[in-house]
């Protein structure tokens, strides 16, 4: 008896492994074909120090020059909208995305060389360069005082970069309303999600270039006439200046919703930043955001998490780049 049953349970094994595997296999073939190939804690096992060393990386660049949060955060952004969020941007070519005007001004390039040499160091050809910009974007806006998120990673890194294609894909600060709304909308963000992120001017800088379109030959007048008298004295009409000027000139250094205060009077630094005050159809949201700090940071972080999701690479289309300029 005690035969027959050992007999039973090799054969329930036999009958029941096949299909335990058969399951698993299914499983992992979901997880591959999944729409959100992202995941928190892709890196547990992988490289455990992943998230704190690229934290550390900007902790260091911002000793330097706190500027460099809002250079990273820029990068991702410029990152995910052109060929999606796989590094691109970081590409050193002839012909990359640096080289297109819209990314003339990015910066934060040397905190991404510094934590991607560590994390080689540490676990070799494991974490990609376009995850480090969605780490380091999200320590950006932590460490300005912002709201984080729990970033989903396990993007994987491309390996074209064209300056045409940044041309087309980077809004322009001159755009109106309309314009800039159908660029996002091709990467599936709405209207509401384009005024959210719009909050990401509430840190950084823009230069003389971005603004005296606003300036000359005439002044635009949803311009405050303080402000229009400050920046046309560092911004002579023949261009050749490289003063800069803060996004957000109340709060410059503070990840806070005081840039949509700043839209109501009329000291928007950008065309593309005043025009969500003067457009009817985002006025009252930008009127909203200026007086609901939290619902605004919370919108923030969900719409990061989805921009960071934008046309995510996997294994067979792209690399784990061993540094972040060069493809391998
Ligand atoms: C809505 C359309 C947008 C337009 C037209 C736009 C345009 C610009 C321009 C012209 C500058 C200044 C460049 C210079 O003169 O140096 C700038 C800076 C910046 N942008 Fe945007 N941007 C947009 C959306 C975003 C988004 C969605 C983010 C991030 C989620 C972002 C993050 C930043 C940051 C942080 C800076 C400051 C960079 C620095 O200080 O180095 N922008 N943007």
């Amino acid at each position: 008896m005690e035969r027959r049953c050992k007999h039973l349970h090799w054969k329930a094994f036999l009958v029941t492994t096949p299909a335990l595997l058969w399951f698993a296999m299914l499983l992992v073939a979901m997880r591959l074909s999944s729409a959100e190939p992202l995941r928190v804690g892709y890196y547990d096992l992988s490289c455990p120090s992943a998230e704190r060393i690229i934290r550390q990386a900007m902790e260091r660049g911002m000793q330097q020059d706190q500027g460099i949060a809002a250079g990273v955060l820029r990068l991702h952004f410029h990152d995910c909208f052109v060929e999606g969020c796989d590094g691109s941007v970081l590409l050193d070519n002839p012909n990359s995305e640096k080289t297109s005007p819209p990314n003339f001004s990015l910066r934060g390039f040397e905190v991404v060389d510094a934590a991607k040499a560590d994390l080689e160091a540490l676990c070799p050809g494991v974490v990609s360069c376009a995850d480090i910009l969605a780490f380091g974007a999200r320590d950006a806006v932590e460490l300005m005082g912002g709201l984080g998120w729990r970033v989903r990673a396990g993007r994987y890194d491309g390996r074209v970069s064209s300056a045409a294609r940044a041309l087309a894909e980077i809004p322009d600060p001159r755009y109106t309303v309309e314009e800039i709304t159908a660029l996002f909308a091709r990467k599936g963000l709405s209207k509401s999600d384009m005024i959210v992120l719009s909050g990401a001017h509430t840190i950084g800088r823009a230069h003389c270039a971005s603004v005296t379109p606003r300036l000359y030959p005439v002044q635009d007048p949803q311009m405050s006439q303080a402000m229009a008298a400050f920046l046309r004295t560092a911004c002579p009409p023949q261009g050749g200046s490289a003063a800069t000027f803060s996004l957000d000139s109340t709060t410059p250094y503070r990840f806070d919703n005081m840039y949509y205060t700043n839209l109501i009077a009329n000291r928007g630094l950008l065309h593309s930043d005043q025009a969500l005050i003067n457009d009817m159809s985002t006025r009252g949201e930008t009127i909203f955001n200026s007086f609901a700090a939290g619902p605004w940071a919370f919108q923030f972080s969900r719409v990061m998490i989805e921009m960071g999701n934008i046309q995510v690479k996997s294994g067979p289309d792209g690399e784990i780049r061993r540094h972040c300029r060069f493809i391998n």
